[in-house]
């Protein structure tokens, strides 16, 4: 998809503050600091609409992007930031459930790991969470950068393995070489036509 035209459509944590149902939504959900907020910005083709952060936590509301009037990018807060207390860390479960259960136009999850990481508790609950409720995860491999060429490979099987994924797709992503940009774009076109 050609991309000239982003806007921050709505901002949210409740659901009266999400936009009314419409376009298809794509949401972006992983750990806190993962690059949620980097790759929409990738893949948008800007350096700083969603914004990012050295600082885990940066995204705390449920942040609704305008893609060409045609879908919807939908930035998650994060989730596994250990520096909140119990009560914060509730809540943002609470957030990010209340979008995945109630959401009719959502249409592709991407769930964000770091490439160089095995996969965390919370990870494989969320690809596990998306397979039973239908959907096939697309799972993003961000900071690919980080890693020499061969190790890419290593590093997909074993996130492969730790989310005991057998052929849902593990694209290798950076958004600084912008590495993977077209194959996460051809598939979330794949999964608008559906
Ligand atoms: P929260 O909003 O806190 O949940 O974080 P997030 O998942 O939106 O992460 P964000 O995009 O803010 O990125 C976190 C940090 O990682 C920033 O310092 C980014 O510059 C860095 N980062 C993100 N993606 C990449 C990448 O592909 N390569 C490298 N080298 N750094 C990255
Ligand atoms: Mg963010």
């Amino acid at each position: 998809m050609k991309v000239h035209n982003v806007f921050l459509e709505a901002v949210g944590t409740k659901m009266d503050q999400y936009p009314a149902e419409g376009l298809p939504e794509i949401a972006f959900v992983g750990k806190s600091n993962v690059g949620k907020s980097s790759l929409i910005n990738g893949l948008i083709n800007r350096k700083a609409l969603a914004r990012t952060s050295g600082q885990p936590g940066k995204t705390q509301t449920i942040n609704f992007y305008n893609v060409e009037q045609k879908l919807l990018f939908v930035d998650l807060p994060g989730y596994g930031y250990a520096k909140v207390s119990k009560d914060h860390r509730a809540k943002w479960a609470h957030m990010i459930e209340t979008y995945l259960l109630n959401r009719q136009v959502l249409r592709l999850m991407v769930v964000l790991v770091d490439i160089r990481h095995e996969p965390g508790e919370h990870d494989k609950m969320m690809v596990d969470w998306v397979q039973a409720n239908g959907f096939t995860p697309l799972v993003v491999a961000t900071k690919a950068d980080k890693l020499s060429k061969n190790q890419v490979q290593k590093h997909v099987g074993r996130i492969r393995k730790g989310l005991s994924l057998k052929e849902s797709p593990i694209i290798p992503f950076s958004s600084v070489t912008k590495q993977g940009k077209e194959k996460i774009w051809e598939a979330i076109e794949e999964a608008l036509v559906q």
